[in-house]
């Protein structure tokens, strides 16, 4: 099984690219079967995850290639309406898929996703929107059979759930009449979503907290660029913060980075705009930070939970960082606790006591984010490190050898 070596103690400095982002190239993809027509995307981060989204479409009957970072898609020659098992348990994001394909052919047949286990993820709120549409649910054995022409509805999400505002909104598109979607996700990579249906010829009307879709008789061919990665970006970052680097990353804002930038602004980082690039210096001595709490957009993501807690493990103080999006969001904190980090975890809550260094040890990487955390460790760390099941971090990570490298960082994969 391969393995990622790491040698740290360098500080990593010198210019990368922000690659398209995996959140926002993934449900557009999925969204892709609506259309009986060719898209094409650009930009887009050439990792696993990616390509399984086009393995599903290639599946399902229809075409879809990469040229370098160029997808282009084709489904109007789809002919299957299920999803193969396979596929569904490779990635969370095989769920999206569902609503186009129930919008546009009146019924498909699924498994319940996989990808990163970080608690239950259940899809009741992708079930309940999709029964509000009119849909008929079947579920036996694991697999789950969805029937019915959608029509408009009033949905209204307990929880801005990202998978189930983009499943919804997408299958609304060709639903008959205007569907309502209260307190949806806000996430960057769903309103790229919209505006990406839109140019192809959606009606969608994104409001304060309601999303508005008039169904439409049918969607045509399009062109989009994917937006930037802020998770990839801000992942390097810390790395660089960690290292006690300075580092450009192109292709991204420091708007487009929100409120992650403020807080590796408190950790005493100095970030400032360059054209067309984020520039960090890390500072000699990181301060820790008060308290961070994760929650949907405009709030800390998620999604940055375990890279900022290998950061702040460096941070000379007392942090707490709290997630509240996943009740399971922990399984690096055991891997980073063998790096020498001071980690206490209370509910799910993680109380961290900065220490001066880590050191290096054999990790195991459990899912995407939680493994590009011990990537940050490893590389602060002295000696070397290696990171067992790596194929978790590529699902996500596009070029991370190639990236790190350039920036002087001594990873290889054995
Ligand atoms: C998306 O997952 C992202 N994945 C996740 O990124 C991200 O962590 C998450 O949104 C939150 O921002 C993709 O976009 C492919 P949710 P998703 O539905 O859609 C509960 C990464 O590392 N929930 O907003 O699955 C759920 O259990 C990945 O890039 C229900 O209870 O997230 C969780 O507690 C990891 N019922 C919370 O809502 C449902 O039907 C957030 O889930 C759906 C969700």
């Amino acid at each position: 099984m391969p393995v990622l070596r790491i040698k740290g103690g360098t500080p990593l400095r010198g210019e990368i690219y922000a690659s398209g982002a995996k959140n926002a190239v993934l449900p557009m993809t999925a969204a892709s079967v609506l259309i009986s027509g060719k898209i094409t995307l650009t930009n887009c981060p050439r990792i696993t995850d990616a390509e399984t989204s086009a393995e599903i479409i290639k599946a399902l009957g229809g075409c879809a290639e990469f040229d370098k970072n160029t997808l282009t898609i084709d489904c109007s020659g789809l002919n299957l309406t299920r999803i193969p098992q396979r596929l569904c348990e490779k990635m969370r994001s095989s769920i999206t898929f569902c609503g186009p394909l129930l919008a546009r052919f009146g019924c498909i047949g699924f498994y319940e996703p996989g990808g990163c286990v970080l608690g239950k993820r259940p899809i009741d709120l992708h079930i309940m929107g999709f029964k509000a549409m009119g849909a008929e649910v079947v579920e036996e054995r694991g697999k789950i059979t969805l029937k019915g022409s959608l029509k408009g509805a009033e949905i209204n999400l307990p929880f801005p759930s990202v998978g189930a505002t983009q499943s919804l909104m997408a299958a609304a598109c060709l639903a008959k009449g205007t569907t309502v979607i209260t307190n949806p996700s806000k996430e960057p990579e769903t309103l790229a979503l919209t505006d990406f249906l839109n140019a192809c010829g959606g009606k969608i009307s994104f409001y304060e907290n309601r999303v508005e879709i008039e169904g439409v008789e049918q969607l045509h061919s399009a062109k989009a660029r994917v937006i930037p990665d802020r998770i990839e970006a801000a992942t390097y970052l810390c790395a660089a913060a960690a290292t006690r680097g300075k580092i450009t990353i192109r292709g991204i804002t420091l708007s487009e980075l929100g409120i992650i930038g403020d807080v590796l602004k408190e950790t005493s980082c100095i970030l400032t705009e360059k054209e067309n690039g984020i520039f960090l210096k890390a500072p000699q001595q990181l301060n820790s930070v008060n308290e961070i709490t994760t929650a949907p957009y405009p709030g800390f993501p998620t999604d940055l939970q375990p890279q900022i807690c290998a950061l702040l493990s460096l941070a000379h103080g007392k942090s707490i960082v709290k997630e509240t999006v996943f009740e399971a969001r922990n399984r690096h904190i055991g891997e980073l606790i063998k790096t020498g980090a001071e980690i206490a975890e209370e509910n799910r809550s993680f109380i961290i006591s900065g220490v001066d260094c880590l050191k290096s040890a054999g990790l195991n990487a459990y899912d995407l984010r939680g493994g590009a955390a011990l990537v940050i460790a490893a590389l602060a760390a002295k000696g070397t490190s290696e990171i067992h099941n790596p194929h978790h971090i590529f699902r996500g990570y596009e070029g991370l050898i190639q990236k790190i490298t350039s920036l002087g960082g001594n990873i290889e994969i054995l």
